[in-house]
């Protein structure tokens, strides 16, 4: 194992029933007046809405609401959400939603304290976050992004045409709510979207160095077996609560950095989907979906014992009569089959991409990660692009 410093400062309750067990004791540390942040309106359909608005009242807050928080949250929502914050005397925000909700609340949490851009000082470079942002609370409703244990939050900017997030320690949320019968009424596409962004984190972290056998790449191994098992029975039953409790726990342990541990991580992947969205506001797990096995085509022959790995003790693909190389390639061909097998896109032009000029946008503009097996270029990345079209 490399060296590394942990510490998660959110403190996680995870299950049936968790918000009416704890949400009100926990607002007993939010001050007065707590932001109710949330998206595009799916909590008021299935009924979330007026159970926390009761608990909130029970707990004689004022309530100040911040609804309409879009999906790839937006720099200038943020700003929308910091500004009321203030206006309002805000002392803790409540965050209720998927990682998008969540992202945005990170950044409002410091917008709103902090006085100069936070575009400027913490997401356009690495930031030193040497103030305390206003307290944070998140009550999870659709499994993915694994956001309610870090403190990383994505947001675009649509001025400057860049997506991209910053993890900083000081934004984990003080709490998460974590009850899985909440995520029961997301449409299937987003659940598979949500799906595939849990196993994509897992793989982007487990295809790097170190290659050695290690703690963080056998907890990863063991993660996505159970992320296949668990889509594939949701897909068949999207009601089927274990598959779904499993998902959102695989989420949450896939973001909450304890398989990065002593790992150097790649997420070339995801710097070519954030980009892809800052152009064209796609959908994050679907592009992530399109993205991976073309990526993976084009990377695998430079990390030969991982995606080797990959394919035996992931895929269960028997290595005898295999070349190391016909061993990695046939891991990254399960992938391809296992997206087509649940029906997610794999092509951009299912996304509404067709547009080639976006795509040598992206690739001029994406960032090129340090743990790739290969030092990609902004060619390499325009071609696994158009390898996607
Ligand atoms: O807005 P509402 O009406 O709530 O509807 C949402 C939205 O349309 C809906 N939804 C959520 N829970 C629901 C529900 N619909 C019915 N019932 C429920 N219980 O789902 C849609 C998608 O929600 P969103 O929050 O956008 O999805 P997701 O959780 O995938 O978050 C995506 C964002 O997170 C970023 C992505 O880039 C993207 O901006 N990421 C954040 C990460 C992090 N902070 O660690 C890591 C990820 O790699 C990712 O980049
Ligand atoms: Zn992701």
């Amino acid at each position: 194992m490399n060296n590394f410093i942990f510490e998660n400062a959110t403190k996680t309750y995870f299950g049936k029933g968790c918000v009416k067990e704890y949400l009100g004791c926990l607002l007993k540390d939010c001050g007065t007046t707590v932001m109710l942040a949330y998206g595009g309106g799916s909590i008021k359909k299935n009924g979330l809405y007026e159970e926390v608005t009761a608990i909130l009242a029970d707990a004689e807050k004022i309530v100040v609401e911040f609804p309409s928080i879009m999906s790839n949250p937006t720099y200038a929502k943020v700003q929308e959400g910091a500004a009321l914050a203030r206006e309002k005397g805000v002392d803790a925000i409540l965050g209720i939603g998927g990682g998008s909700v969540m992202d945005c609340c990170k950044a409002i949490s410091m917008a709103t304290v902090y006085q100069g851009d936070i575009w400027n000082d913490f997401w356009a470079r690495p930031g030193v976050v040497d103030f305390t942002p206003l307290p944070l609370g998140v009550i999870v409703t659709v499994a993915g992004t694994g956001s309610e244990m870090n403190g990383g939050a994505v947001i675009t900017n649509e001025a400057l045409k860049v997506k991209t997030g910053r993890d900083y320690p000081k934004c984990n949320p003080r709490f998460a709510l974590v009850d899985p019968t909440y995520t029961l009424s997301v449409p299937k596409t987003q659940m598979l979207s949500g799906g595939f962004d849990i196993l994509s984190h897992i793989m982007e972290t487990y295809f790097s160095a170190p290659d050695e056998e290690n703690v963080s790449d056998d907890i990863a191994e063991a993660l996505m077996r159970g992320v296949i098992r668990d889509l594939r029975a949701a897909a068949k039953d999207p009601l089927d609560y274990t598959a779904r409790s499993n998902l959102m726990w695989e989420s949450t342990m896939a973001e909450n950095r304890i398989i990065k541990l002593g790992k150097k991580m790649d997420f070339q992947c995801h710097q070519m989907e954030h980009q892809l969205g800052a152009f064209t506001d796609c959908n994050h797990g679907l592009g992530l979906a399109v993205l991976h096995p073309a990526y993976y085509r084009h990377i695998y022959k430079y990390g030969l014992v991982k995606f080797g790995h990959f394919a035996q003790r992931v895929w269960g693909i028997d290595p005898a009569g295999k070349s190391a190389e016909e061993l990695a390639l046939a891991g990254v061909e399960a992938l391809a089959a296992f997206i087509k097998e649940l029906g997610l896109p794999t092509t951009l032009r299912e996304l509404g991409i067709t547009d080639q000029s976006v795509l040598k946008a992206v690739a001029d503009s994406c960032n090129l990660a340090p743990g790739s097996y290969k030092k990609m270029t902004r060619e390499d990345v325009l071609a696994i692009l158009q390898a996607c079209c």
